[in-house]
């Protein structure tokens, strides 16, 4: 570091709901939520990040809040260029220093377009060399598991956007599934239950904060109950609810067994030799999703096979995606 160290090499988890930032040497240096604020009429950005989030489904008229992901790919890339540029600013240390590498992590079921404007808009932020790398196959270097082995490890990122399988053998993935559908499905579905089921509309930051609060994919013991604020469809007006998390399960119980039921399809065309490593090793669950109460048990139950949720499944990405950029060499072979 200091003043005469003029290039910095990043690493960027670049997510459909979340952005880490990885810098060499350093380690994680930002995680906030990849949102942008912009004025209606001028588009020029107001905040990004968590300012931004804070002003979402709040906004007045003349602004306006852009997610600029969807589903794990870039889908307005302007905004998403800015958005990675103004995330850098607040981390770089000196405003001289260029950015020499940038590794950023996308996911496995993208198209070479969607490679390309997530390359070009690194590009467009000042990287002078991008590399690329898939989602799954960072999380599982982020969770420390060993890719280089001939041995099969099973990994399930469950993202906001997308939830990304992949069984990886010798630095590669032998076969993956990736399926558009994470947490953000599940609150969508959340929005529409307790629309149809209680005439109650919730905005889907409700239904978010409902679901880690008291969402679940098995049975609780004790069940939960929770007091929530939304407009009270028969007479229009905001009014308060209690609801359980048996409703919730119910709620969300479609999305969470598509993304089981991809699990299984995955492991049906494992080849036999990495599926008996599986079996011994078990599934590791990434991701923000994983942290939904008993989804690893729930996939556990249905593939009879150790199923783990992985420790800080929010950051293994980028922990991955770092380790990447701090042995190129070694890792050479992992990026795409
Ligand atoms: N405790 C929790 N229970 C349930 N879901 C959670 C919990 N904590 C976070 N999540 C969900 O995890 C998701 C965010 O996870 P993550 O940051 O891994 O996604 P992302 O990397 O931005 O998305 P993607 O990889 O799909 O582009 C959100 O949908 C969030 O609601
Ligand atoms: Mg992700």
């Amino acid at each position: 570091m200091g003043l005469f160290n003029l290039t910095t090499d990043l690493a960027i988890d670049l997510g459909t709901v979340n952005t880490l930032i990885y810098i060499k040497g350093r380690g994680i240096v930002l995680n906030e939520p990849s949102i942008v604020a912009l004025n209606r009429s001028n588009r020029r950005i107001i905040a990004v990040g968590y300012e931004a989030q804070q002003m979402d489904e709040r906004t007045p008229r003349d602004i306006e809040t852009i997610r600029p992901l969807k589903n794990g790919v870039i889908a307005d890339f302007e905004v998403a260029e800015q958005m990675i540029r103004q995330l850098i600013r607040k981390v770089q240390v000196n405003w001289l220093s260029a950015i020499r590498r940038m590794v950023i992590c996308v996911p496995r079921g993208i198209t070479e377009v969607e490679k390309r404007a997530v390359r070009d808009a690194a590009e467009h932020a000042g990287a002078r060399q991008v590399y690329l790398i898939d989602e799954p196959m960072a999380a599982a270097i982020g969770i420390g598991l060993n890719v280089s082995e001939p041995i099969g490890n099973m990994v399930v990122d469950i993202g906001g956007g997308t939830t990304e399988i992949a069984v990886i053998a010798l630095s590669g993935i032998v076969v993956d599934e990736s399926i558009r559908v994470g947490g953000n499905e599940l609150d969508a579905a959340m929005v529409q239950y307790f629309k149809r089921n209680h005439n109650l509309l919730i905005g889907s930051s409700t239904a978010e904060q409902i679901k880690k609060k008291v969402g679940s994919a098995t049975e609780l013991d004790p069940e939960l109950e929770l007091s929530v604020k939304g407009r009270y469809l028969v007479s229009g007006i905001p009014k308060i609810r209690k609801i359980s998390s048996e409703d919730v399960r119910e709620a969300i119980r479609e999305p969470v067994a598509q993304i089981a039921a991809a699990v299984i399809r995955c492991l049906e065309r494992t080849p036999p030799e990495l599926g008996a490593d599986i079996l011994e090793r078990g599934i590791m669950l990434t991701g923000g999703g994983s942290l939904l109460k008993g989804l690893d048990e729930m996939i556990r139950m249905r593939v009879d096979l150790p199923v783990y949720v992985a420790e800080d499944p929010l950051t293994a990405v980028v922990r991955g995606t770092g380790e990447v950029l701090e042995d190129m060499h070694g890792y050479k072979n992992v990026l795409t």
